[in-house]
């Protein structure tokens, strides 16, 4: 730490007391000493508001602007309250007034320096997450996807741009989300997700926007909603399609003014995020059918990034396939080197109707069982069998989903010879969904086999 006073002898005794805590000191008795000292070896500074040749309140600026992460206590003589507030606005940890208690100057530089740390811990971990959600995550080498890659690209470096991303399920929405947070400098600020399908519209409104005390019965305290949490940062408002058209307008309201109340509040709260909106919707339509307000469609409209189909990139399919088989060879501690010949063109000419976690389930569910090195298209029977399914046809009269699902579940069972794992294997489920099934159908011969 960095002691900055004028007055020697008091220097002196913080030194005194602090190094006996075991912290490394540093003093300075003047702003310009102070400065030529500040850099990245100090955590905190002790800083006396009057100094020779200037105030403790520019070195506090110069420290906010030049090395946010330094903490500065201010030590204030002639305590008026309006030094104080200015630098707890500026940016202060804490203030103490002359003179001070040796003591309650060292439990307030171990509760300021655990601050630190804990920040510290905080950006470390926002760091790591940085690399494993960063673009480098995405796999995918096809023209489009060099495209979709080179367009996060721009958009996280650019500052506030608010970004709209569709595409089907499983096309990897969730991961460029975060790819752009993660790429952009907004990465050390928090990035919040929420499903806007999951909860009920006031329940929405207050978490997005927050509520005020006594806004409605259950709300005991005020709330931040997560817009004001996640300030500096990015929001990622998934499935917006199914956005209430209240609150679609309240959306539009602060994606142009940047402003917004809370519930039951007043006065209007300013934050800076960007947000970042998915959809597997075609919003478009939405807006057609009168379910998307048409304006709030168009602001969001501005930035829209579509991720391909993975049957339309059908180059990325055994790129992917390596990608899964390395990762869930480490997972499962299997030595599987690669997908046969056969194998590689069933992966191939699948439709992959749900996209990359799809592939990545049926890789997974392959590797699960096997105990050769190379999958052959008999580790994809789920797969091989949808393209024989196309061939199934629903009846002019139509069926009883229920009841054919039943006997379908007692005929595998049966075939099984009562071993769930095998009919499930028969059916393209896992053993909890015959389980499942098992007790819904209130089926009872099979039970516990
Ligand atoms: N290009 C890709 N490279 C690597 N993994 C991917 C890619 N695209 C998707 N994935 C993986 O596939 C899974 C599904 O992706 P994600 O959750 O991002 O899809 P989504 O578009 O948000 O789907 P949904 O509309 O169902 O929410 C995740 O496990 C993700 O890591
Ligand atoms: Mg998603």
């Amino acid at each position: 730490m960095l002691i900055v006073d004028d007055e020697a002898l008091l220097r002196w005794s913080l030194r005194e007391r602090l190094g006996k805590e075991g912290y490394d000191v540093l003093e300075a008795g003047t702003v310009a000493e102070a400065r030529a000292q500040i850099g990245a070896e100090v955590d905190l500074l002790l800083l006396d508001f009057k100094l020779p040749d200037g105030d403790g309140l520019s070195v506090l600026k110069f420290v906010k602007e030049q090395h946010p992460d330094i903490l500065v206590i201010l030590m204030t003589a002639f305590s008026t309250i309006e030094n104080a507030v200015e630098a707890m606005k500026l940016g202060a940890f804490h203030y103490v007034n002359k003179p001070f208690n040796l003591d309650e100057v060292a439990l307030l530089v171990e509760k300021a320096l655990e601050t630190s740390q804990l920040r510290r811990e905080v950006r470390n971990l926002r760091s790591s997450q940085g690399r494993e959600f960063g673009l480098d995550s995405i796999i995918g080498s096809s023209p489009a996807m060099e495209q979709v890659k080179s367009l996060l690209a721009r958009v996280a470096a650019s500052p506030a741009s608010t970004v709209l991303l569709t595409g089907e399920t499983g096309t990897g929405k969730d991961l460029a989300a975060k790819a752009i947070h993660y790429n952009s400098d907004r990465a050390a600020k928090p990035f919040v997700n929420i499903t806007c399908s999951a909860l009920p519209e006031q329940l929405l409104e207050s978490e997005l926007f927050g509520h005020e005390r006594g806004a409605f019965t259950d709300a005991r305290q005020q709330k931040r909603g997560l817009f004001e949490t996640a300030d500096g940062g990015t929001v990622f408002l998934d499935e917006i399609g199914e956005m209430t058209p209240g609150l679609q307008s309240k959306l539009l309201r602060f994606l142009e003014e940047k402003a917004f109340k809370r519930v039951g509040g007043l006065s209007d709260i300013r934050v800076n995020v960007r947000v970042v909106a998915a959809t597997n919707r075609n919003l478009e339509d939405e807006v057609k059918n009168g379910k998307f307000r048409e304006d709030l469609f168009y602001r969001l409209q501005v930035m829209p990034i579509l991720l391909p189909p993975l049957r339309e990139r059908r180059g990325d399919v055994a790129l992917l396939s390596g990608y899964y088989i390395d990762r869930f060879n480490r997972e499962f501690r299997k030595k599987v080197r690669g997908v046969s010949a056969a194998a590689a063109k069933v992966l191939d000419q699948y439709q992959w109707p749900g996209n990359v976690r799809e592939l990545k389930n049926a890789i997974e569910r392959a590797m699960l069982l096997i105990d050769r090195d190379t999958l052959e298209p008999d580790d994809f029977t789920t797969l091989t069998r949808t393209v024989t399914n196309a061939g199934f046809k629903l009846p002019a009269e139509g069926i009883n989903l229920e009841d054919l699902e039943r006997q379908l579940l007692l005929q595998a069972l049966e075939r099984a010879g009562g071993n769930q794992t095998q009919a499930a294997g028969l059916l393209g489920i896992n053993r909890d969904q015959v389980r499942y099934r098992i007790e819904k159908f209130g089926i009872q011969a099979a039970k516990g086999s």
